[in-house]
């Protein structure tokens, strides 16, 4: 079994829209995993974790252009493109994903599951969370993400966290890419209520299952 101080999770945003609200949503999360205001027993591990915001847009993937199917691949290296090995070689120093993702028409955002399709071995046999966003809480999504996940052998952890939308005006300012006011540490801030379990599915599940996968 893995020591927790060797052990990396990447919380990866699945939105590369122009004006997308998922950067600011990926650091509350990542508040939230280590938040003071948190339930949970595992506070003098936090520290010793390292947490990291995998986003999607710094790598410029097109829509997928790899010759060969990816689950055939096992180095980096083997990929066609340049842009697929620097993504394996970033995503293969990960023992486990937050998929942070929002809902388009009742679906996964496609530049999510492009980023998805393009690797398999270094996804395989991960621990995975779901956290996504939406008017109902992007729950379609998120079980999409779950399937999708599940095809290429992640091991999705129980626990979904569905945030949703308080009001018109939240929704407009997420069009618009305005600043939410989320604070993982205010209870009056938005999505405050989400922080317990947040850190709760990090700490209990997901941290487990890299411990026993490592
Ligand atoms: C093309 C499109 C389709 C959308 N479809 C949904 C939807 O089905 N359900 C939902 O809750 N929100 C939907 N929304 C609203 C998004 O949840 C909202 O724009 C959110 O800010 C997207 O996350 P992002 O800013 O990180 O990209 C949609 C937005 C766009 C642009």
């Amino acid at each position: 079994m893995a020591s927790i101080q060797s052990l990396k999770a990447g919380i990866v945003i699945g939105s590369t829209r122009v004006t997308r609200i998922g950067p600011q949503i990926a650091s509350f999360v990542r508040d939230a995993i280590q938040s003071p205001l948190a339930r949970n027993s595992t506070n003098a591990t936090q520290s010793q974790i390292q947490i990291d915001i995998i986003d999607i847009k710094d790598f410029n993937l097109p829509m997928f252009d790899e010759p060969g199917i990816p689950n055939r691949f096992i180095s980096s290296e083997d990929y066609s493109n340049e842009h697929t090995r620097a993504w394996s070689r970033h995503i293969s120093k990960f023992d486990a994903f937050v998929f942070l993702t929002s809902e388009r028409n009742w679906g996964i955002p496609a530049e999510l599951k492009n980023a998805i399709d393009y690797l398999f071995h270094e996804w395989k046999g991960k621990p995975a969370m779901i956290v996504s966003y939406g008017g109902q809480g992007g729950v379609h999504s998120a079980e999409q993400v779950k399937i999708v996940a599940g095809a290429i052998g992640m091991r999705v952890v129980d626990g979904m966290i569905n945030m949703s939308f308080p009001s018109r005006e939240f929704v407009g300012k997420g069009l618009a890419g305005e600043s939410l006011g989320l604070d993982a540490t205010d209870q009056n801030a938005p999505w405050s209520e989400h922080v317990p379990e947040i850190s709760s599915i990090f700490w209990d599940h997901l941290v487990k299952e890299m411990l026993v996968s490592k």
